[in-house]
Formats: C-alpha cells, structure tokens, sequence
C-alpha cells in the first residue's frame, strides 16, 4: 500500500459503557489490521455547548469545535458507530457534526467532510438495531459531501451481544464489523493511490 489511510472513529455516544464505544472498537482492529492508521476519539473528551448561532456570532469556534475539525482536517475516513434516539440520530453526534461542519474564515465550505469517506454502523438493545438511524446517518453525511461505502451493520439485542472481552460473541458478526473497518481501508487505499 502506497499511502497508510488515516481514519477517526468515534462513537455517537459519550456513554461510559456504550455498546457503540465497543462496536467501534471492532472496526477500528478490523481498519488496523488491513493497515489503516486509525486515531480514536471519545466524544467525552471533546465536550461543546450545544451549538447556537449566537454564541457562534459573539465568541466564534468554541476550542474544542476547532480541535474536532482539525482532527477531521487531519484524516481522510470517518469510521462511526452511531446509536438511534427516537429513531434518528444523537444529538451528541449530530452536535458535533454541526460544530465541525461551520466554516471559519479561510475555510472552504465543510472543508471537514468533503473528500472524506465514511463506514457507519450501530447497535442497540432493540430487534432493529438502531438500523432507522443509520438511513439517517447516511443521508446527513451524503448531504456535506461524505462518501459513506455501502457496507453497514446493526447489532440488535446489543445488552446481550458482547462478551467480557468486548468482543461480539457472533463470530460472524464479529468478522462483519472487523470487514467494515477493513472495507474503509482498502477503499481509501484505492482512492488516495
Ligand atoms: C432518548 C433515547 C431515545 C432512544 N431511542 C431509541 C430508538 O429509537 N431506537 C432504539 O433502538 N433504541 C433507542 N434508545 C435506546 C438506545 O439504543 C440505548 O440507550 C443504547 O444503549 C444507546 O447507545 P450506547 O449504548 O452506545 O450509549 C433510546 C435511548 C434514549 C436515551
């Protein structure tokens, strides 16, 4: 491989034991293991008020807006596991995508997201999966020019469907997830050849 791709992965979710922190997790073995450079972030870490256009006007990028866009800026995948509320997306993650996704000047429009190529995945203690989400999740990220690769998966009865080691106890769920992550890699690889 000429070129190692970069790719972030984080979670929608800033809980301590999110099933989707785990799920991501897999994927990100399963990019490093085809040869990704994989940097993993906890929304936690990186807390922003929920965004308003006025404290955008008065105060501009909050520090940790500019340090989340410089972490997309700085990678060319996205790998995410986003859980679905209320059938849709998390306000934490579409929070951080509206922080990431404003322009400071100097910027070309959603400078963070064009070019960047996506996988997407969820899981959640309900029969679907969080897969209602998802259809959400690829349609906003499409809208600012996110390629998301086809592949995706949703673990339904996610209370019950790891193990202590983190790990899915389907082993053909676990080797899907890890393939997604791979997916992503090989097709940045062939992108950015
Ligand atoms: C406000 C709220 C709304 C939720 N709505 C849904 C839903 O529409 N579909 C679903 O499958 N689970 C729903 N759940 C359950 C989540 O899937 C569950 O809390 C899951 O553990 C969240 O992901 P996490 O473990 O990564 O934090 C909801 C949870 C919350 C707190």
């Amino acid at each position: 491989m000429a070129v190692t791709p970069k790719i972030l992965a984080f979670a929608g979710s800033t809980r301590t034991e999110s099933f989707n922190k785990k799920l991501v997790q897999i994927a990100i073995a399963g990019a490093r293991a085809a040869g990704a450079e994989v940097t993993y972030l906890d929304l936690r870490d990186l807390p922003l008020p929920l965004f308003d256009q006025d404290l955008e006007a008065h105060e501009g990028l909050p520090p940790n807006g500019r340090r989340l866009k410089d972490l997309m800026l700085s990678h060319d995948g996205l790998l995410m596991s986003c859980p679905e509320y209320n059938s849709s997306v998390t306000g934490v993650w579409k929070n951080a995508i509206d922080w990431a996704s404003r322009p400071v000047p100097g910027e070309p429009p959603l400078a963070c997201f064009t070019g960047k190529v996506a996988a997407i995945m969820s899981a959640s203690p309900g029969a679907l999966g969080g897969l209602r989400g998802l259809v959400h999740v690829r349609s906003i990220l499409g809208n600012i020019n996110v390629l998301v690769i086809p592949d995706q998966i949703a673990i339904p009865k996610a209370h019950e469907a790891f193990g202590p080691d983190g790990r899915l106890k389907d082993a053909k769920q676990q080797a899907a997830v890890e393939a997604i992550g791979a997916k992503l890699t090989r097709t940045l690889a062939k992108l950015h050849a």
